[in-house]
């Protein structure tokens, strides 16, 4: 199986992915990284770890439709037949959603129905809830919507800031997203 990682930003979670798949443990191989921000951190992580990047900037093209064609022959290109987002930060349109119908996966920093959408921590934060989480779905034409693969719980405590929280959160993430990609994947 080969499969493409969607990134816009840090790519802490790019780089746990390829770290858990150092010898294909997770049952694929990342042969993309997809990354619609020139100059992200996460572009300099897959030039270290070898991992070819398909840089594409949505404001050269016309449309989300003809920016999502392009990303989605490149996909054919490399042969790739599932996308893990992961701090992808652009809404799946129709294009990409139905070349890769039930084979986009996310992963949201909340526990999902609560909290979608941008900054999802810092609004649990925020909302004073006492527990928070992660969450991995599919996607579908909805923000933060698809059917739910798996979650994690995780307590706020009264001593957490949403810097604390946040680093929490991410340690959940970097040991999740691996750990479902390889369910998803083998069986
Ligand atoms: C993560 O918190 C992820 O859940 C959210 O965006 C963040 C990406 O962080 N969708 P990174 O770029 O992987 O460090």
């Amino acid at each position: 199986i080969k499969a493409a990682v969607f990134a816009s930003g840090t790519g802490s979670n790019f780089q746990a992915i390829i770290e858990a798949n150092q010898d294909k443990e997770l049952g694929c191989e990342i042969v993309l990284l997809v990354c619609d921000k020139p100059g992200a951190k996460v572009v300099d992580k897959a030039t270290d770890f070898g991992v070819p990047t398909c840089a594409v900037d949505p404001k050269s093209f016309s449309s989300k439709e003809a920016y999502e064609k392009e990303v989605v022959a490149k996909l054919h290109e490399a042969d790739v037949t599932y996308i893990f987002l992961a701090g992808y930060m652009r809404i799946v349109g129709p294009t990409l959603l139905r070349a890769y119908d039930g084979a986009i996966i996310n992963i949201h920093p909340s526990l999902l129905p609560a909290f979608p959408g941008l900054d999802a921590i810092g609004q649990a934060f925020r909302a004073h809830v006492h527990t928070t989480g992660v969450t991995i779905h599919y996607i579908d034409e909805g923000v933060d919507t698809g059917p739910i693969i798996d979650q994690e719980a995780l307590e706020i405590l009264p001593s957490d800031t949403e810097e604390t929280l946040k680093q929490r959160i991410q340690e959940i993430e970097h040991r999740l997203y691996p750990k479902v990609i390889k369910h998803v994947l083998n069986r």
